[in-house]
């Protein structure tokens, strides 16, 4: 059974008890009242008539007494009967029309009272006899039987009047308890609704109960979890989007790097194969020879470290990153390089940047190539630039050299793997910036003339 039709029944239930108990002590408390009454106006008619009839009595005079008791039994309604006796106990006059009953003397004999109220229970309901003394100490009593006739018409009329009233309290019961079991189930079914809503993981919704009650607190709770619900969700959503989006980029990569690396190894592998048959045909290794193999053979390690040092990356660690913190400690690792090449570092960061979200050691990497970039750029030292700054949900950090700037016939290749100009690079440094920012979520670009340096700007969304 729903919890609305228990509360329901169990109110109708409540409301019918109370109000048939109310009338059931309303209907005992009308008859006893009732009933005094009667018997104290039946006793004191059957005073007065003793009084009237105790000549009469004295006299002999059976005539009298006996139209005396009919006059008062003929005024009276509810009088069933009267009768009298004599000093010797003998009934003289008497209302029954048809025989006296034989045991009439027994029903409330007086004895040594003066006066007695007996009940009997007779085919006509019950009657009171109430007996009186017409003589103190003789057997001389006056008996009037009186019928509960007006109780019995009230008794009726109450009857009459209890039907409609608990058909009145039944109906205002079923809707007050409609009313009061929708106040209290509908909160309930809201709550019920909600849970599940939550089920089926739509976290951040709310639970619309505004009241300032228990079921209030209960709903400002629900509506908590659900954020709260909602925030964890979204950040292992993130997490995952981010370690797949990395992945994909890696296998990508990975892709592109090992055509490329098989093209790049295979130079100097050429070159080493070549000085070996020669070796075979002359076995003397000149000074030379033996740079030349070294060279080559670091070139082969170059390749492969770096090669390795990509794919070893296993998972993409999300955290929060403050850019000027992480652009910090990438120039800590290049201050050697810096200095060694009378290079002039100018910062110029934006103090209260918004975070960032990524992957930190792969971040330092981007930045690193970068710097490292730059700083190759001007081999005969010169001012290096870094600055970062947000703008409209992203943090951008530009860093520019005054090198000699990328030539425009090369400008398309520079982000390709393996594409480099310079004798002992890889090639592979803006290949991984490309990927990683993307990965991320953002762009890099860079803005070169001739001349005058470089300028690469990362821009990475910001994390509000
Ligand atoms: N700041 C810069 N100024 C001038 N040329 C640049 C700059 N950055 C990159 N380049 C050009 O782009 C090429 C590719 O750069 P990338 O970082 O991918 O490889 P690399 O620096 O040559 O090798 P590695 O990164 O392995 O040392 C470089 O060889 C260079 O010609
Ligand atoms: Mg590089």
């Amino acid at each position: 059974m729903k919890l609305r039709s228990k509360i329901t029944l169990l109110t109708i239930t409540i409301a019918v008890s109370v109000v048939f108990l109310t009338l059931l002590s309303i209907r005992g408390i009308i008859i006893n009242a009732f009933r005094e009454e009667l018997e104290k106006r039946a006793l004191s008619v059957a005073s007065n008539l003793s009084d009237r009839v105790a000549n009469n009595i004295l006299l002999k005079d059976n005539f009298q007494t006996s139209k005396d008791i009919n006059e008062v039994l003929n005024k009276e309604d509810d009088i069933e009967y009267i009768f009298v006796t004599n000093e010797e106990g003998r009934i003289i006059a008497h209302t029954f029309n048809s025989e006296l009953p034989t045991d009439i003397l027994l029903w409330n004999p007086l004895n040594n009272r003066t006066t007695n109220i007996q009940l009997l229970d007779t085919e006509k309901g019950y009657i009171r006899d109430v007996g009186v003394k017409v003589f103190n100490s003789t057997k001389s009593e006056l008996h009037l039987g009186i019928r509960e006739d007006d109780l019995k018409s009230t008794i009726m009329r109450l009857r009459k009047i209890t039907v409609p009233i608990i058909i009145f309290v039944t109906l205002a019961g079923i809707i007050g308890s409609f009313v009061f079991s929708r106040l209290i189930t509908e909160p309930l079914n809201k709550f019920i609704e909600f849970t599940k809503v939550l089920g089926r993981g739509e976290f951040g919704k709310r639970v619309d109960v505004s009241y300032g009650d228990e079921i209030g607190y209960l709903a400002r709770n629900f509506n908590t979890l659900s954020m709260e619900l909602k925030t964890v969700k979204e950040k292992m959503e993130e997490a995952y989007t981010y370690t797949h989006l990395l992945e994909a980029e890696k296998v990508s990569t990975i892709g592109q790097i090992s055509s490329g690396l098989a093209h790049e190894l295979k130079n100097p592998l050429t070159t080493l194969k070549m000085l070996f048959q020669a070796f075979r045909e002359q076995p003397d290794m000149t000074k030379e020879d033996a740079e030349v193999i070294n060279n080559e053979i670091e070139k082969i390690d170059t390749i492969i470290t770096r090669f390795l040092g990509f794919v070893k990356q296993k998972s993409f660690q999300v955290s929060e990153i403050n850019v000027n913190t992480l652009m910090d400690r990438v120039l800590s690792l290049c201050s050697f390089d810096i200095t060694n090449n009378d290079i002039v570092l100018q910062k110029d960061m934006t103090e209260t940047l918004p975070h960032i979200k990524g992957d930190r050691a792969l971040l330092e990497h981007v930045f690193l190539n970068l710097v490292l970039n730059a700083v190759q750029a001007m081999p005969n030292g010169g001012k290096l630039n870094i600055s970062s700054k947000a703008d409209v949900g992203f943090v951008e950090v530009v860093i520019s050299d005054k090198g000699g700037g990328i030539p425009s016939n090369i400008r398309s290749k520079v982000f390709e793997p393996f594409f480099t100009t310079k004798e002992n690079g890889t090639g592979l440094g803006l290949s991984i910036v490309y990927n990683i920012v993307k990965s991320h979520g953002g762009r890099v670009f860079f803005d070169s003339n001739n001349g005058s340096g470089t300028k690469f700007t990362v821009r990475l969304p910001a994390n509000n």
